[in-house]
C-alpha cells in the first residue's frame, strides 16, 4: 500500500497491553450498573481467566460461530444475530440499529435525529439520550446497539447527515462519548460507526477515499478516538475504501490506529455485507462479519484447517468478543434482568431533545413567538403528517406521533390547513383513460391478477408539462403492480436497498401503502397504458395517481388563500433523506420553493419550519418572517415544535453544520475529485479545513454559519480572561441575559492558529462551548476548559500530536462568524 495511513507507527504492544490500556479502560466507565463492581474487580485476573478458560474449551467451529452473523431462530426484527454456545453458557447476541432509537419490529421511542440532539450542544443531554436507547434496547431483547454514528458531515449532500452529529470534530467527539456512556451505562453494548470516512452514501460500497494522515487524525478520527476512550464495546467498519483498501480489511486503521495507537480492546464488526475477504480481513484486525458468514463462516474454518490461517488469529477475534461480553456481565450471569420499557421516560427525553435542539435561523419583525389568540394557517405535508425520522436503518416506528397541525390546533384559537405541496398525487381522471377505470381503489383478490390494456390521453394543455406518476400499493416486492407506458416500465423493481428501506415520509402513504414515483414529460395525444396487478396470497390494493402542473398550481393557490386569510402562517417544508442515497441539490425538493415564494408574498408573517436532513439553500429567505430548523424531530416533534413556535420554550439549538448559500459555495463544490469522486476515487483535498474551517479559510460567506441559532431573548458576553495551566486552557467570561425573557445561550470559544507550528492550520477551531439557561436579567460567569488536544496539530513528521504553543487568539462568540469578544493567551507557558 502506498497510503500514508498504513505507515502509522506501531506502538509497543507491551506498553499498550499494560499501562495505556489500563488507563483508558479505567477512565472508560460505561459498564452496566450491576456489573460495575464485577468489571472493576474482573478487569485483572478473574475476567481474563474466564475468557481464556472458555477459549480453551471452544471447538474451532464454535469459535467461528461467534465471529459471524446467522439467522435468529426467534427474531425480534433486529438487524443482526450471533448464536451463543449454550453448552458453555455463552448467550446469543442480538444486534439492533440504531442512531435515533431501537429498531426492532416492536414499537420503540423514536428519538429526534442525532443531528437535532447535537444542535443542543449539550453532552449531558446526549448521555440521557443514550440512556433511553440503552434501557430500551435491553428491554426489547437486544444486547448490542449499532450506534452511534460519528462520521463527520463533510458534504451537504450526504444521505445520512441526519444520523450523525456535526461537521465539527470536537463537538462530535464530546457527544459520541457522552452518548456511549449513556447507552453502555444501561448495559447495552454500543457500536461506534462507520470506521472510517463513510461521509457520503453515493458509491458508499466502492468509493476509495484518499486522505492524508494529518487530515484523518484532525478531522474524522477524533470522534472515533473519543468513543474508544470511553470504552465503546464495538466498532463497525465502513463500506468504503480508505487509501486503496476496504475499511473492513484495512490494517492501518483496524490495527494501527484502533488497537496500537488508541488501545481499543473491544471487537470490530463489518457494516452489513461489507466484508471482502477472509484471511486478509482477519489478519488486518476484523473480528466479526455481519450479517452472515460469507467470509468468516465455512471459508474461515477451511482456511484454518488447511493451514492458511493460524488459529491464534481466530482466538484473537473470539477473545475480543468474549472480553466485551464478560465486561457486560454476559458470561457469568451477573447481567441485570432485562428492564421493562419505560415509554413515558423515553417520550419525555424525546420531547426535551427536540425542544433543546430546535434551531431558530431567522426571526424578523417579531414573527415568533406566535400568540395563541390569532389565526394560523398551517401549510405543507409534514404539517399534517409528522416527519418523525429519516429513512433507512435509523428509521424507528413509535407507537404514536402527533401531527404538528394538531399540536398547533391545541394552542391557537383559529387554525386552518392547506397541503400546498403534494407528494402523493391526485387520482388520474377516468375521462383520460380508455377503458375508464377507477384508479383510486383497485382491489385485487388473492390468487387473481388484475390487468388493463388501454390508453391514456394527454390534452393540449397538459402536453410538455412535468408529470409525476405515483403508484400506491399494498403488495411487497415482487408483488408490485407493473405499469407500462408506451411499452416502458414506470416503476421497475430495483433489488437492493431501494426495496428494503423504509423512508421517513415519501415511501409510504398515510394509510401505510408503499409508494413509488416516476416523472414523465407527456406529449399530447394518446399513450398506451397497460397495468398488471397480482393479488398474491393475501390480495392487493393499489392506486395510480399523478401530479401535474395543474395539480401543483391548485395546491399552491389553495395555500395562498389560506395564508391570506390568516394572521400568521406556519409552512412546513421537508426533504426526505434516506440511507443509501445522496441528494443532488441542497434546494428543497419538488415545488416547495415556489410554494414558499407564493405564500410569503401573500403573507410575510410566514414561519418556515424545516423538516430536513441537513443544510438547505433558501433563495426565499428574505421574504419569510422566520425559519425554524427542526430536522426530523422524533415522535414528540409536534409538541416540541409548537412549544417553540408559541414561545413556551426558547429555541435552544445551534447549527452543527454550516449552511451554504447554494450548490456552488461549499467545501466540495465544483471539484468532482472532492465529491462525489472521479473513477471511483475521492480526494479529501480540503485537508483539515472541514466544515466551518473551510468557509473561514476560503473566505466564503455561508448562508448560516456553524454555531448560529437565535434566541427569543438577547445576550451580552463580557470580561474575557484566559489562563494556560498544565492541564489545558481555562477561558472565563460572563454571559448576561439582556432581554426580557428567559432563554438559552450557547457561547462558543474559538482558537486561532499557533505561531510556533509550521503547519497549515485552520483560521480558527472550535475550542469549547457551554449551553446555559439564563433567566431574564441573569448573568453567569462561565469557565470553558480547552483540552490540550484541541490546541494541538497532528505533525506528519513526528507522526504524533504536537501542542500549538505560543500566543494564540481566542474568540468568544455566538457562532463561527459572530465573534463578540477577543483575547489572547500564551499556550504552553
Ligand atoms: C448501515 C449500518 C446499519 C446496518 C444494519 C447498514 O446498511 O450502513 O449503519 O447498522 O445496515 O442495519
Amino acid at each position: 500500500m502506498t497510503d500514508s495511513v498504513s505507515r502509522l507507527p506501531r506502538r509497543s504492544a507491551l506498553r499498550l497491553l499494560g499501562g495505556a490500556v489500563a488507563v483508558v479502560a479505567a477512565a472508560a466507565g460505561g459498564f452496566a450498573p450491576a456489573s460495575r463492581a464485577h468489571a472493576r474487580s474482573g478487569r485483572g485476573q478473574g475476567s481474563g481467566a474466564r475468557v481464556e478458560g472458555l477459549l480453551a474449551r471452544l471447538t474451532l467451529d464454535e469459535k467461528i460461530s461467534l465471529l459471524h452473523g446467522a439467522t435468529d431462530p426467534r427474531p425480534l426484527g433486529q438487524a443482526g444475530y450471533v448464536p451463543g454456545v449454550a453448552r458453555l453458557g455463552i448467550p446469543p447476541l442480538r444486534l439492533a440499529d440504531g442512531p435515533a432509537g431501537v429498531r426492532v419490529t416492536r414499537h420503540a421511542t423514536a428519538l429526534p435525529a442525532p443531528v437535532l440532539l447535537a444542535s443542543a450542544f449539550d453532552p449531558d443531554l446526549a448521555r440521557r439520550y443514550g440512556q433511553v436507547i440503552g434501557r430500551e434496547g435491553r428491554a426489547l431483547g437486544q444486547d448490542v446497539l449499532l450506534s452511534p454514528m460519528v462520521n463527520l458531515i463533510r458534504t451537504p449532500y450526504a444521505g445520512r447527515n441526519f444520523e450523525t452529529f456535526s461537521e465539527d470534530p470536537l463537538l462530535s467527539a464530546h457527544l459520541v462519548a457522552a452518548e456511549i456512556e449513556g447507552i453502555q451505562g444501561e448495559g447495552l453494548i454500543a457500536t461506534v460507526k462507520h470506521f472510517a470516512l463513510n461521509n457520503q452514501e453515493r458509491d458508499r460500497t466502492s468509493v476509495d477515499v484518499r486522505v492524508d494522515e494529518r487530515t484523518l487524525h484532525e478531522t474524522e478520527l477524533r470522534g472515533f478516538e473519543a468513543a474508544v476512550a470511553v470504552g465503546t464495546g464495538a466498532v463497525m467498519g465502513a463500506y468504503n475504501k480508505v487509501n486503496g483498501t476496504f475499511a473492513c480489511e484495512n490494517e492501518a486503521l483496524l490495527t494501527g490506529v484502533l488497537r496500537e495507537r488508541w488501545g481499543f480492546t473491544g471487537w470490530v464488526m463489518t457494516d452489513w455485507s461489507a466484508a471482502h475477504s477472509t484471511r486478509k480481513a482477519l489478519m488486518a484486525g476484523l473480528d466479526m462479519e455481519m450479517p452472515d458468514g460469507t467470509h468468516f463462516g465455512t471459508a474461515l474454518a477451511s482456511a484454518v484447517r488447511d493451514g492458511g490461517v493460524r488459529e491464534q488469529y481466530v482466538d484473537r477475534a473470539v477473545r475480543r468478543v468474549l472480553t466485551v461480553m464478560d465486561r457486560f456481565g454476559l458470561l457469568d450471569g451477573t447481567v441485570p434482568q432485562r428492564p421493562d420499557r419505560d415509554a413515558k421516560a423515553g417520550a419525555a427525553v424525546a420531547r426535551e431533545v427536540a425542544e433543546a435542539g430546535a434551531t431558530l435561523l431567522r426571526n424578523a419583525h417579531g414573527t415568533l413567538p406566535l400568540t395563541g389568540g390569532g389565526s394560523v394557517a398551517v401549510i405543507g405535508p409534514t404539517g399534517a403528517r409528522p416527519l418523525v425520522s429519516g429513512g433507512g436503518s435509523a428509521h424507528v416506528v413509535p407507537e404514536h406521533a402527533d401531527s404538528p397541525l394538531d399540536a398547533i390546533r391545541s394552542r391557537a384559537a383559529r387554525v386552518t390547513y392547506a397541503l400546498g405541496e403534494d407528494a402523493f398525487g391526485k387520482p388520474v381522471p377516468a375521462s383520460a383513460l380508455d377503458p375508464a377505470f377507477d384508479t383510486e381503489a383497485q382491489h385485487v383478490d388473492a390468487g387473481r391478477t388484475w390487468t388493463c390494456d388501454g390508453t391514456l390521453t394527454v390534452t393540449d394543455a397538459e402536453a410538455g408539462d412535468d408529470w409525476t406518476f405515483v403508484l400506491h400499493y399494498s403488495g411487497t416486492p415482487p408483488l408490485r403492480p407493473k405499469a407500462l407506458l408506451d411499452g416502458e416500465e414506470l416503476f421497475p423493481l430495483v433489488p437492493g436497498w431501494d426495496e428494503y428501506f423504509m423512508g421517513g415520509l415519501l415511501t409510504h402513504a398515510a394509510d401505510g401503502l408503499s409508494v413509488r414515483r416516476k416523472t414523465w414529460k407527456p406529449a399530447r395525444g394518446t399513450h398506451r397504458l397497460s397495468i398488471t396487478a397480482p393479488g398474491g396470497d393475501t390480495g392487493q390494493l393499489f392506486r395510480l395517481r399523478r401530479i401535474t402542473a395543474a395539480t401543483r398550481a391548485q395546491d399552491v393557490a389553495e395555500a395562498v388563500r389560506a395564508a391570506r386569510a390568516a394572521r400568521d402562517v406556519v409552512l412546513f417544508a421537508y426533504e426526505d433523506a434516506i440511507e443509501g442515497q445522496d441528494r443532488t441539490t441542497i434546494a428543497l425538493p419538488g415545488n416547495q420553493e415556489r410554494l414558499i415564494e407564493a405564500v410569503t408574498a401573500a403573507n410575510p408573517r410566514t414561519t418556515v419550519v424545516l423538516n430536513t436532513s441537513s443544510a438547505t439553500s433558501m433563495p426565499w429567505l428574505e421574504r419569510t418572517g422566520a425559519v425554524l430548523q427542526m430536522y426530523y424531530p422524533g415522535q414528540e416533534g409536534a409538541a416540541a415544535t409548537a412549544a417553540v413556535l408559541f414561545g413556551d420554550r426558547d429555541p435552544g439549538g445551534r447549527l452543527t453544520q454550516s449552511f451554504p448559500a447554494d450548490d456552488d459555495h461549499h467545501p466540495v463544490a465544483g471539484d468532482p475529485r472532492r465529491y462525489p469522486g472521479v473513477d471511483g476515487t475521492e480526494q479529501y483535498t480540503e485537508g483539515v479545513h472541514v466544515g466551518h474551517r473551510w468557509y473561514d479559510a476560503e473566505d466564503v460567506p455561508p448562508l448560516f454559519p456553524f454555531g448560529h441559532g437565535l434566541s427569543y431573548t438577547s445576550f451580552a458576553y463580557e470580561d474575557p480572561d484566559a489562563h494556560w495551566t498544565a492541564d489545558g486552557l481555562d477561558v472565563a467570561f460572563t454571559v448576561r441575559n439582556t432581554g426580557r425573557r428567559d432563554g438559552v445561550a450557547v457561547p462558543q470559544v474559538y482558537a486561532g492558529p499557533a505561531p510556533d507550528l509550521r503547519l497549515d492550520q485552520p483560521v480558527r477551531v472550535l475550542a469549547g462551548y457551554r449551553r446555559l439557561a439564563l433567566r431574564a436579567g441573569e448573568q453567569r460567569r462561565v469557565t470553558v476548559r480547552v483540552e490540550p488536544r484541541t490546541l494541538s496539530s497532528w505533525d506528519p513528521k513526528v507522526r504524533d500530536w504536537v501542542l500549538g504553543t505560543g500566543p494564540r487568539t481566542l474568540w468568544i462568540g455566538a457562532s463561527s462568524r459572530d465573534p463578540r469578544l477577543r483575547t489572547s493567551v500564551r499556550v504552553g507557558g
